[in-house]
């Protein structure tokens, strides 16, 4: 059977870091109540000249190049974003353009801090039914944009950047030792809207709008919600959690991250965290924490690795890859 194998990853984080710090004279807040309450200790805010695009480019072309790969290669771009760079057409677009990529064909998906896992899950099926033999699949926000930056509540939280993945066909047997996506499980309700949206958009404000979150609310509903999603994709491969190498969340708080762990039986030493080098950057959030356990040597060849995302929506999923 066919599987979609990873070839390669990489990423690209804008020029400028903001510390926790620097925050103390915009908004009543402190580095000590940062670091507690999310484990965040900066991120990376966009400069005039970085965007969506030219980050998601970036963290494209590295993956391409770790991949041992070029554009030529490539026959579909999968774009995960809630803060493309124009309403339309797709960043995806832009982002093929830029890598003077004129055949093939691209498009973004929409489901905001679960956008990765989404795209990961949606370029697998475009690999197993045939339509496409490569896929990047690019996870690249400027959350920046969307912020409130009067709004301590939310405006510390978030951090742009990009990452990416190559996915290619491959042959499998079938079984769980494959290497490739092995198994994947998405969910939304929206009825949860109103605790995390964007409050403008063209078809309502006609504006841009800036991002809304209860996040308390988000916090009590997010480790059942990633829980269970785990578990529903253990169960699809027929594995548990000591069968896991790596575990990959979402890096939206050390907090969500450290007790969803604990509930599942995941080691501490086995969960990848960059929350505090990157804050939540929404989509990109996996794609750069795989890069980073990529780079230093942690994912290897043959590990099994869970990703994990939940975001606004809600919107939440998992996926196991077999590296
Ligand atoms: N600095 C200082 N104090 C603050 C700050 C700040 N930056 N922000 C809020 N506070 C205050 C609040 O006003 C509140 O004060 P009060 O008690 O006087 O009302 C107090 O700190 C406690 O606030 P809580 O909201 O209860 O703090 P909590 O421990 O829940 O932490 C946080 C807040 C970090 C937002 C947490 O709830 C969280 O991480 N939620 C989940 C966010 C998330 O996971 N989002 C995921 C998806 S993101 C996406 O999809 C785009």
């Amino acid at each position: 059977m066919i599987r979609s194998v990873v070839r390669g990853t990489g990423a690209a984080l804008p020029r400028r870091i903001m510390k926790n710090a620097d925050f103390e004279g915009m908004v009543e807040t402190s580095d000590e109540w940062i670091a507690q309450r999310t484990g965040i200790r900066q991120r990376h805010i966009a400069g005039d000249d970085e965007t969506t695009a030219s980050l998601g480019e970036a963290a494209a072309r590295a993956a391409l190049a770790n991949a041992g790969l070029t554009p030529a290669d490539i026959d579909l771009i999968v774009l995960a974003t809630s803060t493309p760079n124009n309403t339309f057409p797709a960043t995806a677009v832009e982002i093929q353009n830029r890598l003077g990529m004129h055949h093939g064909f691209a498009f973004d998906l929409q489901a905001v801090c679960s956008g990765f896992v989404y795209a990961v899950a949606t370029a697998d099926l475009y690999i197993r039914g045939g339509l496409a033999k490569r896929v990047l699949v690019i996870g690249s926000e400027t959350f920046s944009r969307i912020l409130d930056w009067s709004d301590r509540s939310t405006c510390v939280l978030f951090g742009d950047g990009a990452g990416a993945l190559v996915l290619e066909a491959g042959e499998g047997t079938g079984s769980i030792a494959d290497r490739g996506v092995l198994a994947a499980s998405l969910r939304s309700d929206g009825a949860h809207k109103d605790k995390l949206f964007v409050d403008g958009g063209p078809s309502t404000t006609g504006t841009v709008g800036q991002l809304r979150m209860e996040g308390r609310e988000v916090f009590k509903h997010a480790v059942g919600m990633i829980t269970d999603v785990i578990e529903a994709t253990f169960s699809q491969a027929g594995i548990s959690a000591d069968d896991l190498d790596w575990f990959v969340p979402h890096q939206a708080n050390k907090r969500i991250i450290d007790a969803s762990a604990r509930k599942l039986g995941i080691a501490e030493q086995k969960v990848v965290v960059t929350v505090d080098l990157h804050g939540n950057t929404s989509a990109a959030s996996v794609p750069l924490a795989l890069a980073v356990a990529v780079a230093d040597g942690r994912i290897k060849k043959g590990d099994l690795v869970l990703l994990e995302a939940m975001g606004g929506g809600f919107t939440w999923g998992a996926v196991l890859v077999r590296w």
